[in-house]
């Protein structure tokens, strides 16, 4: 079974990341299970001495969804030029472990800013490669994602924003299978 953990880098409510990510689930392929990773707000801060078992619960969480997944796809806003500590903070807890060891892993750019987030991805790509994860190219894309082209139910309907991330998953499920 095939599966994709995805992960939004915003913990706010009607956040365009989150919107992304809600939207790819809804475009996966029917024998593609999204599971929504949900607990990025509740991780401790990266500690090396809390590195070790037993685990903090919301990371032995993590590192088990990470596990279980076939790939996965994150979705991130830029904060002060750069990733939010949120995002970053879950990768240190993934170095420690080898479940994100050539894990195929994409990514939807949703920035709509003159500079695309460039920095936050360019470093988000290099902070994957640390934790071993395998960076698929072509599930990595820039579509920006104006903030009135979400539906009150948070999904983004607009047709080629849609076509776009289908083609980003669509290479990530290829990698992943
Ligand atoms: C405190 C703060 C700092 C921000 N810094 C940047 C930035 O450096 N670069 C950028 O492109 N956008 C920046 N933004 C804009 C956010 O990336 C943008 O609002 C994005 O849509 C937020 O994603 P979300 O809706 O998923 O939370 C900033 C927003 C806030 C609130």
């Amino acid at each position: 079974m095939t599966s994709i953990l995805m992960i939004s880098g915003s913990v706010r409510s009607g956040s365009v990341n989150s919107a992304v990510i809600a939207t790819a689930a809804e475009l996966l392929p029917d024998d593609v299970t999204p599971v929504i990773y949900s607990g990025i707000g509740e991780l401790p801060h990266f500690n090396p001495d809390l590195d070790h078992e037993p685990l903090p619960q919301s990371v032995a969480e993590l590192r088990r969804l990470i596990a279980e997944s076939s790939a996965l796809l994150f979705s991130t806003p830029e904060y002060a030029g750069a990733m939010p500590g949120a995002v970053k903070n879950l990768l240190e807890w993934t170095v420690g472990g080898i479940e994100t060891t050539h894990k195929p892993t994409g990514w939807i750019n949703p920035s709509t800013m003159q500079n695309r987030a460039a920095g936050t991805y360019a470093s988000l790509r290099i902070v994957l490669d640390y934790t071993d994860a395998s960076v698929i190219d072509r599930a990595c894309i820039d579509v920006p994602v104006p903030r009135s082209l979400i539906d009150d139910d948070g999904i983004v309907r607009d047709g080629e924003i849609r076509t776009a991330i289908s083609g980003a998953i669509g290479a990530l499920v290829a990698a992943a299978e």
